[in-house]
């Protein structure tokens, strides 16, 4: 089998580590944050982080929940398989991550709109920095587990389901995406 059979599956590894960058990026600025200390090169790092977010993870879910899945899915012999239910689960963890990035990228606009014009003294009670900081350590912990059943589970599974043909259209689809 050519290495180009394996592009989509590496792809996907690939950005899974530039995700999880971004995601230590985001932490770090919401520490940052709750520390009065967010410098330029936290600021930086979590506008490059947010424009991941905004443009690469929807493009990366896409191929994983049109493109990788259905073929995955398509092949299963058993339905009520802990392999389906996986599968179920990964697509579903797709939609709560989509409503967790709307709700960090709006509390961000947020936060630094009011850092800006009119920052809460530090020990005042300040719940959406807090919601900030939340969700940026829960987003963390749960594309951490994500990852590792995509990792560990399901992608090492690909070239052994799909044909060499399936995996050829696979990775032009992909290309496209
Ligand atoms: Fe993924
Ligand atoms: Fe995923």
């Amino acid at each position: 089998m050519d290495d180009t059979l394996f592009a989509p599956v590496n792809k996907l590894i690939q950005d899974h580590r530039i995700l999880k960058g971004h995601l230590q990026a985001v932490v770090n600025a919401a520490d940052a944050m709750r520390n009065g200390r967010l410098d330029d090169t936290n600021a930086a790092a979590l506008q490059q982080a947010l424009g991941f977010f905004h443009t690469e993870v929807p493009r990366h879910a896409r191929i994983e929940d049109e493109l990788l899945l259905p073929r995955m899915k398509k092949l299963l012999k058993d339905p009520s398989s802990h392999f389906a239910y996986l599968l179920e689960h990964i697509a579903k963890d797709h939609h709560e991550f989509a409503a967790m990035h709307a709700e960090l990228a709006g509390l961000s606009e947020a936060l630094a709109v009011r850092m800006r014009f009119n920052p809460p003294p530090a020990d005042q009670p300040n719940p959406m920095l807090d919601r900030f900081c939340e969700l940026a350590v829960l987003l963390q912990d749960y594309y951490r587990s994500h990852i590792l059943v995509e990792e560990r589970d399901i992608f090492p599974a690909v070239p052994h389901a799909l044909t060499e043909s399936d995996l050829r259209e696979l990775a032009a689809e992909v290309e496209k995406a």
